[in-house]
Protein backbone atom coordinates (compact mmCIF):
# COMPACT_ATOMS: atom_id res chain seq x y z
CA UNK A 1 0.00 0.00 0.00
CA UNK A 2 1.03 2.78 -0.78
CA UNK A 3 2.41 5.34 2.13
CA UNK A 4 0.92 8.61 2.85
CA UNK A 5 2.24 11.83 4.33
CA UNK A 6 0.40 14.12 5.54
CA UNK A 7 1.12 16.69 8.12
CA UNK A 8 -2.59 18.31 9.19
CA UNK A 9 -3.79 21.10 11.20
CA UNK A 10 -6.68 18.77 12.02
CA UNK A 11 -10.04 19.70 12.28
CA UNK A 12 -11.81 16.60 13.53
CA UNK A 13 -14.83 17.08 11.53
CA UNK A 14 -14.65 14.91 9.04
CA UNK A 15 -17.92 15.28 7.19
CA UNK A 16 -17.33 18.25 5.15
CA UNK A 17 -19.65 20.43 3.46
CA UNK A 18 -20.82 18.78 0.43
CA UNK A 19 -22.61 16.10 -1.26
CA UNK A 20 -22.68 13.04 0.52
CA UNK A 21 -21.45 9.86 -1.83
CA UNK A 22 -24.52 7.99 -1.83
CA UNK A 23 -26.15 11.07 -3.65
CA UNK A 24 -23.91 11.24 -6.17
CA UNK A 25 -24.85 7.34 -7.19
CA UNK A 26 -28.46 8.50 -7.37
CA UNK A 27 -30.81 9.45 -10.52
CA UNK A 28 -29.36 12.82 -11.46
CA UNK A 29 -32.56 13.51 -14.21
CA UNK A 30 -34.53 12.86 -10.86
CA UNK A 31 -37.25 15.82 -10.42
CA UNK A 32 -36.46 18.09 -7.15
CA UNK A 33 -38.49 19.77 -4.50
CA UNK A 34 -37.23 23.46 -4.01
CA UNK A 35 -38.16 26.05 -1.52
CA UNK A 36 -37.49 28.94 0.24
CA UNK A 37 -34.84 28.62 2.51
CA UNK A 38 -33.65 25.16 0.66
CA UNK A 39 -30.31 26.14 0.05
CA UNK A 40 -29.44 26.86 3.73
CA UNK A 41 -30.37 23.57 5.44
CA UNK A 42 -28.85 21.61 2.46
CA UNK A 43 -25.56 20.53 4.06
CA UNK A 44 -26.58 21.99 7.73
CA UNK A 45 -26.57 18.55 8.86
CA UNK A 46 -22.32 18.61 8.93
CA UNK A 47 -22.64 21.71 10.88
CA UNK A 48 -24.38 20.65 13.61
CA UNK A 49 -22.40 20.84 16.54
CA UNK A 50 -21.39 17.44 18.04
CA UNK A 51 -22.57 17.22 21.39
CA UNK A 52 -22.24 14.16 24.38
CA UNK A 53 -25.15 12.42 25.76
CA UNK A 54 -25.53 13.59 29.05
CA UNK A 55 -27.07 10.49 30.82
CA UNK A 56 -29.39 11.40 33.87
CA UNK A 57 -30.39 7.86 34.94
CA UNK A 58 -30.92 3.68 34.25
CA UNK A 59 -34.34 2.59 34.70
CA UNK A 60 -34.46 -1.39 35.39
CA UNK A 61 -37.91 -3.18 35.54
CA UNK A 62 -38.92 -4.29 39.23
CA UNK A 63 -38.01 -7.96 40.36
CA UNK A 64 -40.34 -9.98 38.86
CA UNK A 65 -41.11 -8.44 35.78
CA UNK A 66 -39.87 -10.89 32.69
CA UNK A 67 -36.78 -10.35 31.08
CA UNK A 68 -36.68 -7.48 28.15
CA UNK A 69 -34.49 -5.50 26.23
CA UNK A 70 -32.57 -3.20 28.49
CA UNK A 71 -30.00 -1.41 26.38
CA UNK A 72 -32.54 0.66 25.08
CA UNK A 73 -32.05 5.30 25.06
CA UNK A 74 -34.61 7.91 25.58
CA UNK A 75 -33.11 11.26 24.65
CA UNK A 76 -34.27 14.55 26.06
CA UNK A 77 -33.45 17.28 23.26
CA UNK A 78 -33.81 18.40 19.67
CA UNK A 79 -33.42 15.23 17.29
CA UNK A 80 -30.84 17.57 15.08
CA UNK A 81 -28.31 17.51 18.25
CA UNK A 82 -29.48 14.04 19.42
CA UNK A 83 -29.10 12.02 16.32
CA UNK A 84 -25.55 13.78 15.44
CA UNK A 85 -24.58 12.66 19.18
CA UNK A 86 -25.77 9.19 18.20
CA UNK A 87 -23.46 9.41 15.28
CA UNK A 88 -20.72 7.60 16.50
CA UNK A 89 -22.12 4.52 18.21
CA UNK A 90 -24.86 4.24 15.53
CA UNK A 91 -24.03 5.71 12.18
CA UNK A 92 -25.30 2.84 9.12
CA UNK A 93 -26.03 0.68 12.33
CA UNK A 94 -29.85 0.99 13.00
CA UNK A 95 -32.00 -1.47 11.41
CA UNK A 96 -35.63 0.34 11.43
CA UNK A 97 -36.70 4.05 12.27
CA UNK A 98 -40.14 4.62 12.52
CA UNK A 99 -41.00 8.66 12.86
CA UNK A 100 -44.40 10.17 13.08
CA UNK A 101 -43.19 14.36 12.65
CA UNK A 102 -45.36 16.88 13.15
CA UNK A 103 -48.05 17.30 10.51
CA UNK A 104 -48.20 20.12 9.75
CA UNK A 105 -52.03 20.94 9.82
CA UNK A 106 -51.80 24.16 11.43
CA UNK A 107 -52.81 23.12 14.47
CA UNK A 108 -50.84 24.77 17.38
CA UNK A 109 -52.57 23.86 20.94
CA UNK A 110 -51.52 20.52 21.24
CA UNK A 111 -49.34 19.62 23.63
CA UNK A 112 -46.72 19.93 21.33
CA UNK A 113 -47.02 22.09 18.45
CA UNK A 114 -48.00 20.95 14.87
CA UNK A 115 -47.35 24.06 12.87
CA UNK A 116 -43.38 24.35 13.36
CA UNK A 117 -43.76 27.48 15.35
CA UNK A 118 -42.60 25.74 18.77
CA UNK A 119 -40.55 28.20 19.78
CA UNK A 120 -37.76 25.89 20.23
CA UNK A 121 -38.16 25.17 15.81
CA UNK A 122 -38.55 29.07 16.12
CA UNK A 123 -35.10 30.09 17.02
CA UNK A 124 -33.63 27.04 15.72
CA UNK A 125 -34.90 28.48 12.17
CA UNK A 126 -33.57 31.84 13.08
CA UNK A 127 -30.26 30.74 13.27
CA UNK A 128 -30.06 28.29 10.54
CA UNK A 129 -32.23 30.04 7.72
CA UNK A 130 -31.32 33.77 9.34
CA UNK A 131 -33.79 36.85 8.83
CA UNK A 132 -35.22 35.67 5.87
CA UNK A 133 -36.64 32.23 8.34
CA UNK A 134 -39.24 34.91 9.66
CA UNK A 135 -41.14 35.36 6.32
CA UNK A 136 -41.01 31.37 4.93
CA UNK A 137 -44.34 29.72 4.30
CA UNK A 138 -45.67 26.72 6.79
CA UNK A 139 -44.41 24.46 4.06
CA UNK A 140 -40.95 26.52 3.60
CA UNK A 141 -40.62 26.13 7.38
CA UNK A 142 -41.37 22.51 7.43
CA UNK A 143 -39.12 21.40 5.23
CA UNK A 144 -36.03 23.10 6.09
CA UNK A 145 -37.29 21.02 9.56
CA UNK A 146 -37.81 18.15 8.57
CA UNK A 147 -34.16 17.86 5.47
CA UNK A 148 -31.27 17.78 8.00
CA UNK A 149 -33.48 15.45 10.39
CA UNK A 150 -33.91 13.47 7.37
CA UNK A 151 -30.15 13.29 6.01
CA UNK A 152 -29.12 12.49 9.90
CA UNK A 153 -31.92 9.42 10.00
CA UNK A 154 -30.16 8.65 6.81
CA UNK A 155 -26.83 8.27 7.93
CA UNK A 156 -28.19 5.91 10.73
CA UNK A 157 -29.53 3.94 8.99
CA UNK A 158 -28.22 0.62 8.16
CA UNK A 159 -27.42 -0.97 4.63
CA UNK A 160 -30.30 -2.96 4.98
CA UNK A 161 -32.42 -1.38 7.04
CA UNK A 162 -35.89 0.53 6.33
CA UNK A 163 -37.78 3.64 7.24
CA UNK A 164 -41.06 4.32 8.13
CA UNK A 165 -43.02 7.85 8.34
CA UNK A 166 -46.00 9.00 9.12
CA UNK A 167 -47.67 11.92 7.62
CA UNK A 168 -50.96 12.93 6.23
CA UNK A 169 -52.24 15.17 3.22
CA UNK A 170 -50.80 18.65 4.38
CA UNK A 171 -47.58 17.10 3.55
CA UNK A 172 -47.20 13.91 1.94
CA UNK A 173 -46.47 15.16 -1.60
CA UNK A 174 -43.81 17.26 0.04
CA UNK A 175 -42.69 14.37 1.75
CA UNK A 176 -42.18 11.73 -1.33
CA UNK A 177 -40.01 14.02 -2.87
CA UNK A 178 -37.76 14.72 0.01
CA UNK A 179 -37.51 10.94 0.56
CA UNK A 180 -36.64 10.44 -3.27
CA UNK A 181 -33.73 13.30 -2.53
CA UNK A 182 -32.00 11.51 0.35
CA UNK A 183 -32.77 8.07 0.31
CA UNK A 184 -33.21 7.27 -3.68
CA UNK A 185 -36.86 7.03 -5.62
CA UNK A 186 -35.33 3.36 -6.62
CA UNK A 187 -35.43 2.66 -2.71
CA UNK A 188 -39.01 3.58 -2.23
CA UNK A 189 -41.11 0.56 -1.32
CA UNK A 190 -44.57 1.72 -0.02
CA UNK A 191 -47.41 4.21 0.29
CA UNK A 192 -48.94 2.74 3.26
CA UNK A 193 -52.58 3.25 4.26
CA UNK A 194 -53.28 3.97 7.50
CA UNK A 195 -57.23 3.89 7.91
CA UNK A 196 -59.26 4.43 10.72
CA UNK A 197 -57.84 8.04 11.39
CA UNK A 198 -61.30 9.82 11.30
CA UNK A 199 -61.05 14.35 10.83
CA UNK A 200 -63.70 15.97 11.29
CA UNK A 201 -62.57 18.47 9.06
CA UNK A 202 -64.45 17.57 6.00
CA UNK A 203 -66.56 19.57 3.67
CA UNK A 204 -66.65 17.42 0.03
CA UNK A 205 -64.70 14.19 1.11
CA UNK A 206 -64.52 12.53 4.60
CA UNK A 207 -60.62 11.72 4.98
CA UNK A 208 -60.67 8.99 7.19
CA UNK A 209 -57.18 8.20 6.42
CA UNK A 210 -53.36 9.06 6.76
CA UNK A 211 -49.94 7.27 5.45
CA UNK A 212 -47.29 5.81 6.31
CA UNK A 213 -44.37 6.51 3.46
CA UNK A 214 -41.61 3.40 3.28
CA UNK A 215 -38.04 3.52 2.15
CA UNK A 216 -35.09 1.18 2.00
CA UNK A 217 -31.71 2.69 2.60
CA UNK A 218 -30.78 0.31 0.20
CA UNK A 219 -34.02 -1.65 -1.77
CA UNK A 220 -31.50 -4.48 -2.98
CA UNK A 221 -30.34 -5.14 0.60
CA UNK A 222 -33.79 -6.06 2.05
CA UNK A 223 -35.39 -8.89 2.57
CA UNK A 224 -37.02 -10.34 -0.67
CA UNK A 225 -40.26 -11.30 1.20
CA UNK A 226 -41.95 -9.68 4.30
CA UNK A 227 -44.38 -11.87 6.76
CA UNK A 228 -46.46 -11.16 9.58
CA UNK A 229 -47.51 -13.62 11.86
CA UNK A 230 -51.26 -14.63 11.42
CA UNK A 231 -53.30 -12.51 13.87
CA UNK A 232 -57.00 -13.51 14.95
CA UNK A 233 -57.04 -16.82 12.58
CA UNK A 234 -59.69 -17.81 15.05
CA UNK A 235 -62.48 -15.63 13.64
CA UNK A 236 -62.01 -16.48 10.02
CA UNK A 237 -61.81 -20.22 10.93
CA UNK A 238 -64.91 -20.02 12.78
CA UNK A 239 -66.76 -17.90 9.76
CA UNK A 240 -65.34 -20.33 6.93
CA UNK A 241 -67.04 -23.38 8.98
CA UNK A 242 -70.26 -21.21 9.53
CA UNK A 243 -70.58 -20.47 5.59
CA UNK A 244 -68.97 -23.94 5.15
CA UNK A 245 -72.63 -25.33 6.76
CA UNK A 246 -74.53 -23.11 5.69
CA UNK A 247 -74.19 -23.64 1.89
CA UNK A 248 -72.49 -27.40 1.86
CA UNK A 249 -71.22 -27.68 -1.50
CA UNK A 250 -72.36 -24.46 -3.33
CA UNK A 251 -68.42 -23.03 -2.68
CA UNK A 252 -69.38 -20.31 -4.82
CA UNK A 253 -71.79 -18.97 -2.43
CA UNK A 254 -70.15 -19.30 0.40
CA UNK A 255 -66.67 -18.01 -0.80
CA UNK A 256 -69.03 -14.78 -1.99
CA UNK A 257 -70.39 -14.56 1.25
CA UNK A 258 -66.90 -14.62 2.46
CA UNK A 259 -65.25 -11.97 0.55
CA UNK A 260 -68.31 -9.63 2.07
CA UNK A 261 -67.38 -11.04 5.38
CA UNK A 262 -64.04 -9.50 4.60
CA UNK A 263 -65.40 -6.81 3.36
CA UNK A 264 -67.03 -5.85 6.50
CA UNK A 265 -64.84 -7.36 8.99
CA UNK A 266 -62.33 -4.46 8.57
CA UNK A 267 -60.19 -5.02 11.82
CA UNK A 268 -56.87 -5.29 10.68
CA UNK A 269 -56.04 -8.53 11.45
CA UNK A 270 -58.32 -10.17 9.86
CA UNK A 271 -58.94 -8.18 6.67
CA UNK A 272 -54.59 -9.15 6.36
CA UNK A 273 -56.15 -12.52 5.59
CA UNK A 274 -58.91 -11.32 3.02
CA UNK A 275 -56.72 -12.64 0.33
CA UNK A 276 -58.12 -16.15 1.33
CA UNK A 277 -61.76 -15.37 0.17
CA UNK A 278 -62.58 -18.52 -1.16
CA UNK A 279 -63.80 -21.38 0.07
CA UNK A 280 -63.68 -25.49 -0.97
CA UNK A 281 -63.73 -28.37 0.69
CA UNK A 282 -60.82 -28.27 2.52
CA UNK A 283 -61.18 -24.50 3.62
CA UNK A 284 -60.60 -20.89 2.50
CA UNK A 285 -57.67 -20.54 -0.13
CA UNK A 286 -56.17 -17.60 -2.22
CA UNK A 287 -54.71 -18.52 -5.46
CA UNK A 288 -51.03 -17.72 -5.90
CA UNK A 289 -49.12 -17.80 -9.25
CA UNK A 290 -46.84 -21.18 -9.38
CA UNK A 291 -43.93 -19.15 -11.27
CA UNK A 292 -41.05 -17.16 -10.26
CA UNK A 293 -37.77 -15.98 -11.83
CA UNK A 294 -35.56 -18.21 -11.46
CA UNK A 295 -38.14 -21.09 -10.93
CA UNK A 296 -37.34 -24.54 -12.86
CA UNK A 297 -37.97 -24.53 -16.55
CA UNK A 298 -39.46 -27.45 -18.33
CA UNK A 299 -42.36 -28.82 -20.36
CA UNK A 300 -45.32 -28.65 -17.78
CA UNK A 301 -47.91 -31.10 -18.82
CA UNK A 302 -52.21 -30.85 -17.97
CA UNK A 303 -52.65 -33.94 -16.85
CA UNK A 304 -56.09 -33.44 -17.26
CA UNK A 305 -55.76 -33.36 -21.62
CA UNK A 306 -52.09 -33.59 -22.48
CA UNK A 307 -51.33 -30.09 -23.49
CA UNK A 308 -48.99 -28.27 -22.74
CA UNK A 309 -49.39 -25.47 -20.30
CA UNK A 310 -47.34 -22.28 -21.64
CA UNK A 311 -44.42 -20.74 -19.66
CA UNK A 312 -44.14 -16.84 -19.24
CA UNK A 313 -41.00 -15.08 -20.36
CA UNK A 314 -38.09 -15.71 -17.64
CA UNK A 315 -40.01 -17.24 -15.55
CA UNK A 316 -39.53 -20.83 -14.49
CA UNK A 317 -42.40 -23.85 -12.27
CA UNK A 318 -41.94 -23.72 -8.91
CA UNK A 319 -42.66 -28.00 -9.02
CA UNK A 320 -41.92 -30.33 -10.95
CA UNK A 321 -44.43 -32.74 -13.13
CA UNK A 322 -45.04 -35.41 -10.22
CA UNK A 323 -45.94 -33.02 -7.72
CA UNK A 324 -48.12 -31.07 -9.75
CA UNK A 325 -50.24 -34.07 -10.96
CA UNK A 326 -50.39 -34.65 -7.30
CA UNK A 327 -51.71 -31.04 -6.85
CA UNK A 328 -53.86 -31.61 -9.46
CA UNK A 329 -55.14 -34.71 -8.15
CA UNK A 330 -56.07 -33.34 -4.69
CA UNK A 331 -57.88 -29.91 -6.40
CA UNK A 332 -55.25 -27.50 -5.36
CA UNK A 333 -54.80 -26.34 -8.86
CA UNK A 334 -57.08 -23.98 -10.24
CA UNK A 335 -57.84 -23.56 -14.45
CA UNK A 336 -58.48 -20.52 -14.60
CA UNK A 337 -58.03 -20.48 -18.36
CA UNK A 338 -56.57 -23.40 -20.96
CA UNK A 339 -53.07 -21.64 -20.65
CA UNK A 340 -53.10 -20.31 -16.65
CA UNK A 341 -52.76 -21.66 -13.87
CA UNK A 342 -53.24 -21.22 -9.92
CA UNK A 343 -51.88 -22.73 -7.00
CA UNK A 344 -54.14 -22.57 -3.69
CA UNK A 345 -53.35 -22.38 -0.63
CA UNK A 346 -55.27 -22.85 2.44
CA UNK A 347 -55.34 -20.19 5.21
CA UNK A 348 -55.29 -23.08 7.84
CA UNK A 349 -51.87 -24.28 6.26
CA UNK A 350 -49.57 -21.31 6.40
CA UNK A 351 -48.92 -19.46 9.75
CA UNK A 352 -47.85 -16.00 8.37
CA UNK A 353 -49.56 -13.00 6.06
CA UNK A 354 -48.14 -10.79 3.73
CA UNK A 355 -48.36 -7.27 5.01
CA UNK A 356 -50.50 -5.17 2.55
CA UNK A 357 -50.57 -1.78 2.14
CA UNK A 358 -53.37 -0.88 4.11
CA UNK A 359 -53.59 -0.73 8.13
CA UNK A 360 -56.62 -0.68 9.94
CA UNK A 361 -57.14 0.64 13.23
CA UNK A 362 -60.19 0.79 15.86
CA UNK A 363 -61.46 3.90 16.18
CA UNK A 364 -59.94 5.59 19.32
CA UNK A 365 -58.56 2.69 21.07
CA UNK A 366 -54.47 3.91 20.76
CA UNK A 367 -56.12 7.04 23.31
CA UNK A 368 -58.13 4.96 25.33
CA UNK A 369 -54.85 2.66 25.95
CA UNK A 370 -53.00 5.58 26.32
CA UNK A 371 -55.03 7.30 28.89
CA UNK A 372 -55.05 3.98 31.07
CA UNK A 373 -51.31 3.84 31.42
CA UNK A 374 -50.72 7.63 32.16
CA UNK A 375 -53.81 9.36 32.76
CA UNK A 376 -56.43 10.82 30.25
CA UNK A 377 -55.96 14.19 28.30
CA UNK A 378 -51.66 13.68 28.32
CA UNK A 379 -51.05 13.45 24.87
CA UNK A 380 -53.28 13.96 21.94
CA UNK A 381 -53.32 11.44 18.94
CA UNK A 382 -50.74 8.75 20.00
CA UNK A 383 -50.46 6.24 17.13
CA UNK A 384 -51.91 2.66 17.87
CA UNK A 385 -48.97 0.61 19.49
CA UNK A 386 -50.14 -2.45 17.95
CA UNK A 387 -49.85 -1.37 14.31
CA UNK A 388 -46.19 -0.03 14.76
CA UNK A 389 -45.75 -3.00 16.25
CA UNK A 390 -46.47 -4.95 13.16
CA UNK A 391 -43.87 -2.61 11.32
CA UNK A 392 -41.55 -3.60 13.38
CA UNK A 393 -42.54 -7.07 12.70
CA UNK A 394 -42.52 -6.82 9.24
CA UNK A 395 -38.96 -5.95 8.67
CA UNK A 396 -37.16 -5.64 12.43
CA UNK A 397 -35.21 -9.26 13.42
CA UNK A 398 -34.91 -9.94 17.06
CA UNK A 399 -32.05 -7.95 17.39
CA UNK A 400 -32.49 -4.85 15.79
CA UNK A 401 -31.91 -1.41 16.60
CA UNK A 402 -35.29 0.61 16.88
CA UNK A 403 -35.06 4.46 16.16
CA UNK A 404 -38.08 6.96 16.42
CA UNK A 405 -36.48 10.39 16.75
CA UNK A 406 -39.98 11.92 16.88
CA UNK A 407 -41.28 9.70 20.25
CA UNK A 408 -44.36 11.52 21.32
CA UNK A 409 -45.87 9.30 24.38
CA UNK A 410 -43.46 6.46 23.33
CA UNK A 411 -45.55 4.31 21.48
CA UNK A 412 -42.46 3.22 19.47
CA UNK A 413 -40.87 1.96 23.10
CA UNK A 414 -43.90 0.07 23.94
CA UNK A 415 -44.46 -1.62 20.43
CA UNK A 416 -40.77 -3.13 20.78
CA UNK A 417 -41.06 -3.96 23.86
CA UNK A 418 -44.32 -6.40 23.55
CA UNK A 419 -43.18 -7.59 20.20
CA UNK A 420 -40.14 -8.31 22.21
CA UNK A 421 -42.38 -9.82 24.79
CA UNK A 422 -44.48 -12.05 22.41
CA UNK A 423 -41.22 -13.79 19.88
CA UNK A 424 -38.75 -13.55 23.05
CA UNK A 425 -36.82 -10.91 20.95
CA UNK A 426 -34.34 -8.88 21.97
CA UNK A 427 -34.61 -5.55 19.86
CA UNK A 428 -33.47 -2.49 21.29
CA UNK A 429 -35.22 1.24 20.91
CA UNK A 430 -33.54 4.36 20.91
CA UNK A 431 -36.64 7.55 21.27
CA UNK A 432 -35.61 11.33 21.05
CA UNK A 433 -38.28 14.02 22.12
CA UNK A 434 -37.84 17.43 22.37
CA UNK A 435 -40.71 18.49 24.80
CA UNK A 436 -40.00 18.61 28.66
CA UNK A 437 -42.57 15.83 29.17
CA UNK A 438 -39.61 13.85 27.73
CA UNK A 439 -39.68 12.29 31.15
CA UNK A 440 -42.54 13.01 32.91
CA UNK A 441 -44.51 11.56 29.77
CA UNK A 442 -42.55 9.67 26.75
CA UNK A 443 -40.29 7.72 29.72
CA UNK A 444 -43.07 7.52 32.22
CA UNK A 445 -45.37 5.28 30.21
CA UNK A 446 -42.34 3.51 29.33
CA UNK A 447 -42.01 2.93 32.73
CA UNK A 448 -45.30 1.76 33.66
CA UNK A 449 -44.77 -0.61 30.68
CA UNK A 450 -41.83 -2.29 31.87
CA UNK A 451 -43.32 -2.52 35.11
CA UNK A 452 -47.47 -3.38 34.35
CA UNK A 453 -49.99 -0.77 35.49
CA UNK A 454 -53.81 -0.40 36.31
CA UNK A 455 -55.44 -1.69 38.84
CA UNK A 456 -57.99 -4.90 39.64
CA UNK A 457 -59.05 -6.39 36.76
CA UNK A 458 -57.88 -3.59 34.76
CA UNK A 459 -54.52 -4.15 35.82
CA UNK A 460 -52.00 -4.96 33.14
CA UNK A 461 -48.69 -6.79 33.47
CA UNK A 462 -45.20 -5.07 33.00
CA UNK A 463 -43.76 -6.38 30.07
CA UNK A 464 -40.04 -5.97 31.68
CA UNK A 465 -37.08 -3.90 30.14
CA UNK A 466 -35.47 -1.16 30.93
CA UNK A 467 -33.34 2.22 29.15
CA UNK A 468 -31.11 4.97 30.10
CA UNK A 469 -32.48 8.59 30.32
CA UNK A 470 -30.68 10.91 28.83
CA UNK A 471 -29.97 14.95 27.68
CA UNK A 472 -28.54 16.12 25.04
CA UNK A 473 -25.14 17.64 26.59
CA UNK A 474 -22.17 19.44 25.94
CA UNK A 475 -20.72 20.68 22.62
CA UNK A 476 -17.10 19.06 22.11
CA UNK A 477 -16.08 21.82 20.07
CA UNK A 478 -16.33 25.53 21.39
CA UNK A 479 -16.81 28.26 19.10
CA UNK A 480 -13.34 29.42 18.77
CA UNK A 481 -13.25 25.63 17.04
CA UNK A 482 -10.59 24.45 19.54
CA UNK A 483 -11.50 21.22 22.03
CA UNK A 484 -13.78 21.67 25.02
CA UNK A 485 -11.82 19.66 27.11
CA UNK A 486 -14.09 19.86 30.09
CA UNK A 487 -15.76 16.64 28.20
CA UNK A 488 -13.22 14.52 29.53
CA UNK A 489 -10.53 12.34 27.82
CA UNK A 490 -13.34 9.25 27.23
CA UNK A 491 -15.73 11.56 25.13
CA UNK A 492 -12.80 12.72 23.15
CA UNK A 493 -10.96 9.63 22.52
CA UNK A 494 -14.43 7.97 21.86
CA UNK A 495 -15.62 10.77 19.20
CA UNK A 496 -11.77 10.96 17.52
CA UNK A 497 -11.98 7.20 16.90
CA UNK A 498 -15.16 7.68 15.24
CA UNK A 499 -13.96 10.47 13.09
CA UNK A 500 -11.27 7.95 11.92
CA UNK A 501 -13.88 5.34 10.88
CA UNK A 502 -12.71 2.78 13.65
CA UNK A 503 -15.27 0.26 13.99
CA UNK A 504 -16.81 0.36 17.25
CA UNK A 505 -15.75 -3.43 17.64
CA UNK A 506 -12.06 -2.28 16.78
CA UNK A 507 -12.05 1.08 19.07
CA UNK A 508 -9.99 0.18 22.31
CA UNK A 509 -10.11 1.53 25.93
CA UNK A 510 -6.99 2.76 27.97
CA UNK A 511 -5.83 -0.56 29.02
CA UNK A 512 -5.28 -1.94 25.70
CA UNK A 513 -1.81 -4.48 24.29
CA UNK A 514 -0.18 -1.66 22.93
CA UNK A 515 -0.58 2.36 24.88
CA UNK A 516 -3.05 3.87 26.65
CA UNK A 517 -2.85 6.20 24.19
CA UNK A 518 -4.04 3.77 21.13
CA UNK A 519 -7.19 4.19 19.90
CA UNK A 520 -7.85 0.94 18.05
CA UNK A 521 -7.42 0.34 14.02
CA UNK A 522 -8.73 0.40 10.96
CA UNK A 523 -8.00 -2.30 7.92
CA UNK A 524 -4.75 -0.43 7.49
CA UNK A 525 -3.88 1.76 10.21
CA UNK A 526 -2.90 2.16 13.85
CA UNK A 527 -4.39 5.51 15.50
CA UNK A 528 -2.80 6.73 18.49
CA UNK A 529 -4.42 9.85 20.66
CA UNK A 530 -1.34 11.72 22.07
CA UNK A 531 -3.17 13.61 24.81
CA UNK A 532 -2.78 15.03 28.38
CA UNK A 533 -5.34 17.32 29.55
CA UNK A 534 -2.90 19.40 31.48
CA UNK A 535 0.67 18.82 29.71
CA UNK A 536 1.93 19.45 26.25
CA UNK A 537 2.55 16.12 23.79
CA UNK A 538 4.77 15.81 21.30
CA UNK A 539 5.20 13.12 18.74
CA UNK A 540 8.91 12.43 18.69
CA UNK A 541 11.15 8.81 18.89
CA UNK A 542 10.94 8.66 22.46
CA UNK A 543 6.98 8.49 22.54
CA UNK A 544 7.03 6.06 19.53
CA UNK A 545 9.25 3.84 21.39
CA UNK A 546 6.38 3.21 23.74
CA UNK A 547 4.10 1.85 21.47
CA UNK A 548 4.27 -1.95 21.59
CA UNK A 549 3.49 -2.85 18.34
CA UNK A 550 4.87 -5.96 18.73
CA UNK A 551 1.89 -6.97 20.30
CA UNK A 552 -0.33 -6.26 17.26
CA UNK A 553 -0.54 -9.69 15.31
CA UNK A 554 1.27 -7.51 12.72
CA UNK A 555 3.06 -4.05 12.08
CA UNK A 556 0.63 -1.84 11.20
CA UNK A 557 1.48 -0.47 7.42
CA UNK A 558 0.35 2.97 9.10
CA UNK A 559 -0.09 5.06 12.04
CA UNK A 560 -1.82 8.61 12.39
CA UNK A 561 -1.38 9.78 15.61
CA UNK A 562 -2.73 12.62 17.26
CA UNK A 563 -0.68 15.23 19.12
CA UNK A 564 0.18 18.93 20.30
CA UNK A 565 3.33 19.07 18.43
CA UNK A 566 5.39 16.69 16.37
CA UNK A 567 9.08 16.61 16.62
CA UNK A 568 9.74 14.17 13.56
CA UNK A 569 10.52 15.38 10.47
CA UNK A 570 8.71 15.09 6.61
CA UNK A 571 11.49 11.90 5.82
CA UNK A 572 10.97 10.34 9.12
CA UNK A 573 7.59 10.46 8.47
CA UNK A 574 7.12 9.21 5.56
CA UNK A 575 9.67 6.62 5.65
CA UNK A 576 7.64 4.77 8.71
CA UNK A 577 3.81 5.22 6.91
CA UNK A 578 2.60 8.05 9.89
CA UNK A 579 1.01 11.06 9.38
CA UNK A 580 0.45 13.32 12.52
CA UNK A 581 -2.75 15.09 12.94
CA UNK A 582 -2.52 18.26 15.57
CA UNK A 583 -4.93 18.37 18.56
CA UNK A 584 -6.99 21.70 17.91
CA UNK A 585 -6.74 22.79 21.81
CA UNK A 586 -5.07 26.51 22.75
CA UNK A 587 -1.65 24.95 24.27
CA UNK A 588 -0.38 28.81 24.74
CA UNK A 589 -1.74 28.95 28.42
CA UNK A 590 0.81 25.61 29.80
C1 LIG B 1 -46.89 13.52 16.16
S1 LIG B 1 -46.03 13.49 17.65
C2 LIG B 1 -45.49 11.83 17.76
C3 LIG B 1 -46.50 10.97 18.44
C4 LIG B 1 -46.00 9.57 18.70
N1 LIG B 1 -45.85 8.82 17.49
C5 LIG B 1 -46.95 8.86 19.64
O1 LIG B 1 -47.57 7.87 19.22
O2 LIG B 1 -47.08 9.29 20.77
C6 LIG B 1 -44.55 14.34 17.26
C7 LIG B 1 -43.60 14.49 18.43
O3 LIG B 1 -42.34 14.93 17.94
C8 LIG B 1 -41.82 15.89 18.85
N2 LIG B 1 -40.88 16.75 18.11
C9 LIG B 1 -41.14 17.69 17.18
N3 LIG B 1 -40.01 18.26 16.73
C10 LIG B 1 -39.00 17.66 17.38
C11 LIG B 1 -37.58 17.80 17.36
N4 LIG B 1 -37.00 18.68 16.57
N5 LIG B 1 -36.85 17.01 18.16
C12 LIG B 1 -37.43 16.08 18.96
N6 LIG B 1 -38.76 15.91 19.04
C13 LIG B 1 -39.55 16.68 18.26
C14 LIG B 1 -43.04 16.64 19.33
O4 LIG B 1 -42.76 17.29 20.54
C15 LIG B 1 -44.05 15.51 19.47
O5 LIG B 1 -44.00 14.96 20.74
Amino acid sequence: MKKLVKIETTKFRKHVAGLDASESEKDKNMPTLHWVGKNKVVNHHHEVPFRLLDKKYSFAGNEGTPANSTNNKIIHGDNLEALKSLLPEFEGKVNCIYIDPPYNTGNEGWVYNDNVNDPKIKKWLGQVVGKEGEDLSRHDKWLCMMYPRLKMLHRLLADDGVIFVSIDDNEVANLRLLMDEIFGRGNFIAEMIWEGAFKNTASQIGVNHEYVILYAQNKSKIAKEWNIAKDAAEPVLKEVARLKKKHGEDYETASEELAGWFRANKANECFAHRRFRYIDKRGAYKEDDPTAPGGRKFELINPKNGNVIPLRANRGWAFDQATFNQMVDEGRVSFVTETTIMIRRYFHETDTATPQSVFYQPTRSASERLASIIGAGKFEYPKDETIVQKFFEMVAGPNSVILDSFAGSGTTAHAVLNLNAQDGGNRRFILCEMMDYADTLTAERVRRVINGYGEAKKSVAGLGGGFEFYTVGTALFREDKNLNEEVGAEAIRGYVAYTENIPTEQRWDTENAVSQYALGSTDSALCVFYYEKDRVTTLDIDFLGTLNIKNLPSRPEQFVIYADKCALDRDFLYKHGITFKRIPRDITRF
